[in-house]
């Protein structure tokens, strides 16, 4: 039976500040954390809060170790693009984190198998995800698992829908520059963070929102498998 713990807010603000608390939170409690993150216009506010709290002496990332959940294929990571420079740019470069002990899938690389296989193990061998922060794509996709997606996938190479392509592609400088497939952790590597933050904003996401909230679980609705783990809170605004 879901679980989820639904957290209305105000306005794009007070959900990034709640998700905040929650790092924080998380963080204080295990300094040795290990933290899936998200990419996305979503969790931009909530790494602008935690780079907020480093610079002020709030909250240390010494001790820290994150994961990303997805990055195109075929991208060189110093592409504006890229989910690598994403993370750089909000978050890591701005934070006392070891930048080694910063994951994001390898899609640049030519054996994308082994990239996907090295991943898992690499989330395994950290001691597995403590705190994962997700979006959700207006498809219902978390990292970049697309509909129709297994829930006992692990890492690996998707290609990405006409939604997903259309939702993206301004990020890129000419829209066809846009990768069409990306690796991304799998259904059952984001299930088994011990805890799961879905941040959901804006109307764009209202029917994603509405169909999570019916409770109904399906692989055409890869958000719904979050119905099956116990520790998951979603976060909103601008959705009803
Ligand atoms: P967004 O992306 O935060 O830019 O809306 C979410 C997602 O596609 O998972």
């Amino acid at each position: 039976m879901s679980s989820l713990k639904w957290i209305e807010t105000k306005n794009y603000d007070e959900l990034s500040e709640i998700a905040s608390d929650l790092f924080e939170q998380q963080i204080k409690q295990k300094p040795t954390s290990v933290i899936g993150l998200a990419t996305g216009s979503t969790p931009i506010g909530l790494y602008n809060r935690l780079v907020e709290r480093n610079k002020a002496g709030i909250l240390t990332f010494k001790d820290v170790t994150t994961f990303n959940l997805d990055e195109y294929v075929g991208i060189d990571p110093n592409n504006k693009a890229s989910y690598h420079y994403f993370m750089n740019e909000h978050l890591i470069d701005h934070i006392d984190i070891k930048k080694e002990n910063t994951y994001i899938p390898e899609g640049h690389i030519n054996d994308l198998e082994k990239a996907c296989h090295v991943y898992e193990e690499q989330i395994q061998k950290s001691g597995g995800i403590d705190l994962q922060v997700l979006g959700i794509g207006v498809n219902g996709h978390i990292g970049f698992n697309e509909p129709g997606t297994s829930f006992d996938s692990l890492t690996h190479i998707v290609e990405l829908t006409q939604s997903t392509i259309e939702a993206n592609q301004k990020y890129f400088d000419k829209p066809e520059d846009m990768p069409k497939s990306a690796i991304t952790m799998g259904i059952k590597t984001i299930l088994q963070a011990r805890k799961i933050i879905l941040l959901i904003s804006g109307e764009s996401k209202q029917d994603a929102f509405s169909r999570l909230r019916t409770g109904e679980i399906t692989e055409d609705f890869p958000a719904s498998s979050l119905h099956l783990h116990p520790d998951v809170t979603v976060i909103y605004s601008g959705v009803k």
